[in-house]
Order: C-alpha cells, then sequence, then structure tokens
C-alpha cells in the first residue's frame, strides 16, 4: 500500500469483526517496524503481543482491576497535563463528545462512560492486544522513539487490511498490568495497541476527527 493511502486510511477503531489475525502477520509487521528510527539505534521498545486464551485472562484481569478501582487508580507519571487549556482542552472535548454523540452517551452519565471507557481493557474486543514497556529512566527522546515505533505499527495494520487503536489507557493499570506480564523492576507498560479487522457496521467506528490546517501549526521561512 502506498504511504499516502496507508496515512489517510489510518483512523482509531473502537470495535472489531471476530476475523482472527495471523500471528506470522502480526510478525511481519513488528519486524518491518523494528526499522523505525531511533537516537543512536537504541531501539527503546519492547512489545508483549496477547492473544488467545492469554489475551482472555489479561483483558479479564484488567477490566476487573479498572472497574474496582477507576476512581483511585493514578498514572505512574504525567500523561499529558495536569489541567487541560487551550487549545488542547477544546480539541479533546471536541473528539470526546463526538464519540458519546455517536455513542448516544449523554452528558453526566457516568456510568454509560465507565462502561465504555472500560471496553479500552478488553482491547475493544479486539483478536490482537498489544502492550508496550518501557525501561523507567530513558529520556523524553526514547519516548519520541517509541512513538514512532507504535505509528509505523499502525501504519504497516493497513497494509495488511488491518486497523487499529493506540491507547494510553493501559497507563492506568500498569500495576497489574507489570505484573502478569512478570515485567523487571525496571520496565513499566505504558499504552498498549489493537488490532484487528474493522467492524464496519459499529457506529463508533463512524467517528470522524479533525484536524487543523498547516497555516495554524506551521510558520514558513525563507
Ligand atoms: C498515544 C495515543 C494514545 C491514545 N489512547 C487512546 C485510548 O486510550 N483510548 C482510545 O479510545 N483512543 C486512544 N487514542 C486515539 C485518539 O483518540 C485518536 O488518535 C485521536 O482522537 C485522533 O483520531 P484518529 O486516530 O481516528 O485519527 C490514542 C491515540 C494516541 C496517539
Amino acid at each position: 500500500m502506498e504511504i499516502i493511502r496507508a496515512i489517510k486510511s489510518r483512523k482509531s477503531i473502537r470495535a472489531f469483526t471476530k476475523k482472527k489475525v495471523s500471528i506470522s502477520v502480526i510478525k511481519k509487521i513488528l519486524e518491518t517496524a523494528s526499522l523505525s528510527p531511533s537516537g543512536s539505534n537504541t531501539q527503546p521498545w519492547n512489545v508483549h503481543v496477547l492473544y488467545g486464551n492469554t489475551l482472555k485472562r489479561f483483558t479479564k484481569e484488567m477490566v476487573q482491576e479498572f472497574l474496582k478501582n477507576s476512581t483511585s487508580l493514578k498514572l505512574e507519571r504525567l500523561n499529558y497535563m495536569d489541567t487541560y487549556r487551550a487549545p488542547y482542552l477544546e480539541r479533546r472535548r471536541k473528539v470526546g463528545w463526538d464519540l458519546y454523540n455517536l455513542l448516544g452517551i449523554k452528558k453526566g452519565d457516568f456510568q454509560k462512560t465507565l462502561e465504555f471507557h472500560s471496553r479500552n481493557y478488553r482491547f475493544f474486543d479486539a483478536p490482537i492486544g498489544l502492550i508496550f514497556s518501557i525501561e523507567k529512566d530513558l529520556g523524553w527522546m526514547s519516548w519520541l522513539d517509541y512513538g514512532m515505533f507504535i505509528q509505523n505499527i499502525s501504519l504497516l495494520c493497513r497494509s495488511f487490511g488491518l486497523h487499529s487503536c493506540p491507547q494510553a489507557a493501559w497507563g492506568l493499570v500498569y500495576k497489574k498490568a507489570n505484573k502478569f506480564l512478570k515485567l523487571d523492576k525496571n520496565f513499566t507498560v505504558h499504552c498498549g495497541m489493537a488490532i484487528g479487522y474493522e467492524d464496519e457496521k459499529n457506529k463508533v467506528n463512524k467517528l470522524k476527527t479533525e484536524r487543523e490546517s498547516v497555516k495554524n501549526f506551521c510558520k514558513f521561512y525563507s
């Protein structure tokens, strides 16, 4: 697939069909994504591929953890910002409300909001769940390298007719996830990705997200 088509057809998918994904395809995707650049070729990524029974056990435990402790779970480190401000706040609100409108979730309906959020911890019922871990003392350039790697995975998915959803939500259950995956104490789970075939009939996948135009985020110098 041409890179431009892969970028334009990628979108975050939150409902998948039951069609299985071959593990050899996932291996090819990861092998190719490993060609991503990283500062001094340090390659800070570690991927945990979950499928089949292990995926079921993992998601069951993580959904329980999220629902039991949803009000007390804390992130290990700041994900975005302490207090959202313009222009990030407006953008975040817009995508949130567009999504909830599609799903018929009304403002203040905490139960439905919680239920929908908890679907993150089932990888939105995708047949493949990736969990990404990192050594905790790596600096922000390593996180940037990691992002390039994750983006390449999502684009490579398109080459195989697959879709994905990157998920920062996993950072909230990092303690349980670290334990389940038996990570060394200097490693931690920071995010994940659901991978599978798009359920085109599900309205949650009809979400269209907007972008700023180039003139609003770019200055040209000559
Ligand atoms: C690092 C990262 C973390 C994200 N975490 C979540 C998440 O936890 N749950 C979710 O439903 N979507 C998550 N998303 C998807 C974003 O909401 C989505 O990328 C954004 O709204 C733009 O929409 P698009 O991906 O369809 O273009 C995440 C995206 C990124 C890049």
